[in-house]
């Protein structure tokens, strides 16, 4: 008994913003953003929100499991760009969709979120606690963007993605996840304190100043491709599985030459490693659902079909974990 994806769904922003458009606004190109990147464009939130998007992405999976949404046991939110910190994004979700039976709450784990709610919700199917829930990843990171800093503002993309699992008869494969706090320094995303009346002072310069997404790209970069052939490894010694019986590996969608590389390692064609960034960048926690989403809209997906999903970002966080297809 696991979680099977029964329904999946997704989200974008309307508005596109091209390589040249970004020429505007800090010292880049089209052709190094290409180059470096995969990126073409992103889709950017001007309407949208990260609930919206979500709340949208979630009512399409749940049209496609063909389950009303009170019949949802637990929403699972991955997102590092919420609204609000309080009400959570999942309750905001349940709000919109009326999934008034369900339990809600958001998890953080940056661009692994997807994968870390995921392996999180076959555990409380697995537990038998749950039957039915709604996993998203939703992300606004438009709002976290520092838009003069052109080593991280070419990247970013707004999205949600969102899958429905229902407890099935089918193996279960154990995931293998981690995280390395003594790294976290390499991407952060800082959230703003104040001081309080028992001697802690708010950090200086903090008044008033907005927090946006802070990276070293080349450690990023060299932790990427060091961690998840070595997780991709891990995950398939333990579940006994070969590379011939993963049809595709599904990537956190940060950067093509990363995709690459990592097939590099692993010694398996590029037609196992599908790509959009150059559609959407890098939409954090939503990349992994949209891509799903995308395939089986593109009916590369067929009826027990394996697939590696692998997640990397602050934290740092990494994982990998397997998924039959319905
Ligand atoms: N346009 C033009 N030039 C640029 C830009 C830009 N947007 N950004 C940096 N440069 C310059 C640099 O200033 C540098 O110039 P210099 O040689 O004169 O100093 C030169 O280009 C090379 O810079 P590098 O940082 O070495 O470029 P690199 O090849 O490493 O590419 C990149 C940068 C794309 C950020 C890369 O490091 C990367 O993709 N890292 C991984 C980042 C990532 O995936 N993060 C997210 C993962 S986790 C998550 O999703 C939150």
């Amino acid at each position: 008994m696991t979680g099977q994806i029964i329904g999946t769904g997704a989200c974008v922003p309307e508005k596109v913003i091209n390589n040249q458009e970004l020429e505007g606004l800090v010292e880049t190109s089209d052709a190094w953003i290409q180059e470096r990147t995969g990126i073409e464009r992103r889709h950017i939130a001007v309407k949208e929100t990260t609930v919206s998007m979500a709340a949208k992405a979630a009512s399409e999976a749940l049209k496609e499991a063909e389950l009303p949404p009170e019949q949802i046991d637990l929403i699972l939110v991955s997102t590092m760009s919420p609204e609000e910190i309080m009400p959570c994004t999942a309750c905001k979700v349940q709000r919109e969709i009326g999934a008034s039976r369900a339990v809600c709450f958001d998890l953080s784990a940056a661009c692994s979120g997807f994968v870390m709610a995921y392996v999180t919700a076959c555990a409380y199917i697995e537990a038998g606690i749950f039957q039915n829930i709604l996993v998203i990843g939703s992300e606004c990171l438009s709002n976290v963007t520092d838009w003069s800093d052109r080593g991280t503002c070419i990247l970013f993309g707004d999205g949600a993605g969102a899958a429905v699992l229902t407890a099935a008869e089918e193996t279960k494969y154990l995931p293998s996840i981690y995280s390395d706090g003594s790294r976290g320094g390499a991407l952060t995303l800082k959230s703003r304190q104040n001081h309080n009346p028992f001697g802690k002072e708010a950090p200086a310069g903090d008044e008033g100043t907005s927090y946006y997404i802070e990276m070293d790209g080349q450690a990023i970069f060299k932790f990427a491709v060091r961690s998840i052939p070595q997780a991709v490894e891990e995950v398939l010694r333990k579940n006994h599985l070969h590379k011939s019986d993963i049809r595709y590996y599904v990537l956190h969608q940060a950067n093509e030459r990363i995709v690459e590389a990592v097939a590099k390692r692993l010694g398996e064609p590029a037609y196992k490693f599908p790509m959009n960034m150059k559609e959407y960048g890098n939409t954090s926690s939503a990349s992994i659902p949209l891509l799903i989403h995308e395939m089986k809209e593109k009916n590369m997906l067929h009826s027990g079909d394996r697939l590696v999903l692998a997640g990397f970002g602050g934290g740092l966080t990494w994982g990998t974990a397997i998924i039959t297809w319905k």
